[in-house]
């Protein structure tokens, strides 16, 4: 028998129910990684070498998890990113995420390619709730451009240019099922030349430029006035020169394990970047999230220990969806706050200012 929501107790158990009643096709685009799916499995496991040093005799009675991300006050340092094709897991689609984030404020990141429309998912939206935008950069840059025009005067708080797939990684489950219907909205937006042979990720890829390189990144700044964040950075050069080129953040990730294959996790990449900016001083010069593999309350603790401001967490929340809906996103976010409230007490903050890389023992990770 199906486990009742009451049942899950975790996020993997959501994963574990979506697994068992999503349709087939759905389940391969959501769950599928690249290639071999190493980063895709390295992406949770590389939290698993990191531990913690905890403090003890903080009074740890009150615990805020509250922060601030590129200006808005959320109640929990992580935000929903940017999935396409919500609808595939559930009929109604990213609109469901949207109500979730209100209920626990925290923040959404909309996808270019949403099974709804852009507009359907600012319309539901919640007093100031607040809103970012993924934008998967077009061939043409006039349809670009009205994409991140529209953003902006809808109230988008924040731009993230995905940088890490100029080509769409080969997700080989997903291109066995053969998957066809990929939505008017992504018609849309992904305009014409939809391949429909090799599974619902190429399908809806053709249109994003492969030749979007650093020299666009001012055009870009002299376009809008929402902060913009490169997301899917790998490697601490390229933070650099994101903070040399003037965007606000970067997202080091690797797409979920969708890409590059044998892409480091994002935790390891953010443990080799801090200590290269706190060295120059630019540790404060830009806001560092990082995604992928994100499942527990005490990995979003080790992120932000090792000095990234939330982070990300992608499929979860689709497969909470998929599985209950709006009352299984629900519990998937009150149970990371449980989580979470409860693993500060126990490595003694009360606090997310208060984490700081003492707090962690990174000897484990692969840095050299
Ligand atoms: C994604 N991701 C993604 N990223 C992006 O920039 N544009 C997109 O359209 C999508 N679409 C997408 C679909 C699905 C089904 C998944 C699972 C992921 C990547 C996403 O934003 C994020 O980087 C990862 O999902 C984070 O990893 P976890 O939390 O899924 O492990």
């Amino acid at each position: 028998r199906m486990p009742i929501l009451e049942q899950c107790y975790n996020l993997m158990d959501f994963e574990a129910v979506a697994r068992r009643v999503m349709k087939k096709t759905a389940w391969a685009y959501y769950s599928s990684g690249a290639d071999d799916e190493i980063t895709m499995r390295e992406n949770h496991s590389a939290y698993h070498k990191i531990w913690f040093r905890p403090r003890v005799l903080v009074d740890v009675e009150k615990i805020d998890l509250s922060t601030t991300m590129l200006g808005s006050k959320v109640d929990i340092p992580f935000y929903v990113t940017a999935t396409a094709l919500g609808k595939l897991g559930n009929p109604e689609g990213e609109v469901i995420l949207t109500r979730g984030a209100r209920k626990h404020n925290v923040i959404q990141m909309i996808p270019t390619l949403a099974s709804c429309s852009f507009d359907e998912i600012v319309d539901a939206k919640q007093g100031d709730q607040t809103q970012w935008l993924q934008l998967y950069v077009n061939k043409d840059r006039a349809i670009t451009k009205r994409i991140v025009e529209h953003a902006e005067k809808r109230g988008c708080k924040g731009l993230f240019i995905t940088v890490d797939a100029p080509q769409l990684g080969r997700r080989e489950k997903d291109m066995r099922s053969k998957f066809s219907d990929v939505g008017s909205n992504v018609q849309d937006t992904g305009g014409d030349n939809v391949d429909r042979s090799q599974g619902a990720a190429r399908a809806i890829s053709s249109f994003i430029d492969p030749a979007l390189s650093w020299k666009d990144i001012p055009w870009f700044l002299s376009i809008t006035k929402m902060p913009i964040l490169l997301k899917g950075v790998q490697r601490v050069e390229d933070v650099i020169r994101a903070i040399e080129a003037g965007v606000q953040g970067v997202v080091l990730s690797n797409h979920g394990g969708r890409q590059l294959d044998f892409a480091r996790s994002g935790i390891e990449v953010l443990a080799e970047v801090m200590p290269v900016l706190r060295e120059r001083g630019w540790e404060n010069r830009i806001e560092i999230y990082v995604d992928g593999g994100v499942r527990r309350a005490t990995d979003i603790i080790k992120a932000l220990c090792l000095g990234a401001t939330a982070v990300g967490i992608g499929r979860p929340f689709l497969y909470a969806m998929s599985a209950y809906g709006l009352p299984g996103v629900d519990r998937a976010m009150q149970l990371l706050k449980d989580e979470m409230e409860m693993n500060m007490r126990l490595i003694g903050c009360s606090k997310v200012e208060q984490l700081n890389p003492t707090l962690v023992d990174t000897r484990g990770l692969s840095l050299h």
